[in-house]
């Protein structure tokens, strides 16, 4: 199979992939495979792939036909401003994601002063590198914590992408604010989390998530809140007054989350829809 493809140039690979799973996954395959992106895998279109790279394309190829998320694949996936590297240690960062990073980077625009945050149950680093790479870089320090050293270790691999930006950024491993200093408490502006939240049993959770990403990073008890019960309880002790807690919820638990935050003192609690309507998150104020 490789004999017979060396030496078809890149359109021609990408068309006969695009036949099989679509033209922008077919691309990014190739650009992958050619070890070149954008502009430059343009101009390489009508090159022909060496062996080397057609052996690496159908070696993508036989993970996808064997049902493996393309992001694992690919070995990298965009989240807002970053190309961030994805593997089985780490959840794929989602597009609602980059919406409750978007709702953390707005409630700290009128924030002056030293900003300090948490990304609590960093994974790949989706949040909490975002939050470095958004915020005034002259100013912030974003803590991202996991119970995964797996996962810290991708976070830690892609902080490396991040630039100037990085020297912000703190990596701390233990659950949840246990990996925090103690003499942090009570000085947090901005707590953040995308918790496990997917009920153990969930019958609606498709194989593909069931199969590839991390257990511990989808599961969170019997109805799905026991992450959120921790993050929820904790946040009052560990923000600032008139600090903000962020998270990422199913879109069955608003009730559950708007109860728990109340329960735990915190104000102004709010829960936002996502861009496909879903309430997907939650927002609430430790009072001044
Ligand atoms: C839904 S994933 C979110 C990953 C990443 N923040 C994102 O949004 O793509 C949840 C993360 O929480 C971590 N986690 C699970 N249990 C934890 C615990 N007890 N303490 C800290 N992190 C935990 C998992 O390892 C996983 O990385």
């Amino acid at each position: 199979m490789v004999e017979d493809r060396a030496g078809v140039t890149w359109r021609v690979l990408w068309q006969q992939l695009a036949d099989e799973v679509g033209r922008p996954p077919a691309r990014w395959l190739c650009e992958t495979a050619s070890g070149c992106d954008g502009a430059e895998f343009l101009a390489e279109l009508d090159r022909p792939a060496t062996a080397r790279m057609v052996a690496h394309l159908d070696s993508m190829v036989v993970r996808l036909r064997a049902g493996e998320p393309l992001q694992y694949v690919l070995g990298r996936w965009g989240f807002r401003r970053l190309d961030l590297m994805v593997d089985r240690r780490v959840l794929i960062p989602r597009p609602e994601t980059e919406e409750v990073v978007e709702t953390a980077v707005r409630l700290m625009a009128d924030r002056a002063g030293v900003l300090r945050a948490a990304d609590l149950g960093c994974g790949s680093g989706a949040i909490g590198l975002s939050l470095a790479a958004e915020l005034p870089v002259d100013r912030t320090e974003v803590w991202l914590t996991d119970a995964s050293t797996d996962a810290l270790d991708v976070a830690r691999a892609n902080a490396a992408g991040l630039g100037r930006a990085a020297v912000n950024v703190r990596f701390a491993a233990g659950s949840w604010y246990d990996a925090l200093p103690a003499d942090l408490a009570g000085g947090f502006d901005l707590l953040v989390s995308n918790p496990p939240y997917v009920a153990d049993e969930a019958a609606d959770l498709e194989a593909i998530v069931r199969d590839h990403e991390p257990a511990l990073a989808l599961f969170g008890g019997p109805d799905g809140l026991d992450a959120l019960r921790v993050v929820v309880a904790g946040a009052p002790h560990w923000l600032r007054p008139g600090g903000w807690l962020v998270c990422e919820i199913g879109s069955s638990q608003a009730a559950a989350v708007r109860a728990l935050a109340g329960d735990a003192g915190l104000g102004e609690v709010e829960i936002r829809a996502d861009a496909a309507g879903l309430d997907r998150i939650a927002v609430a104020r430790r009072p001044t």
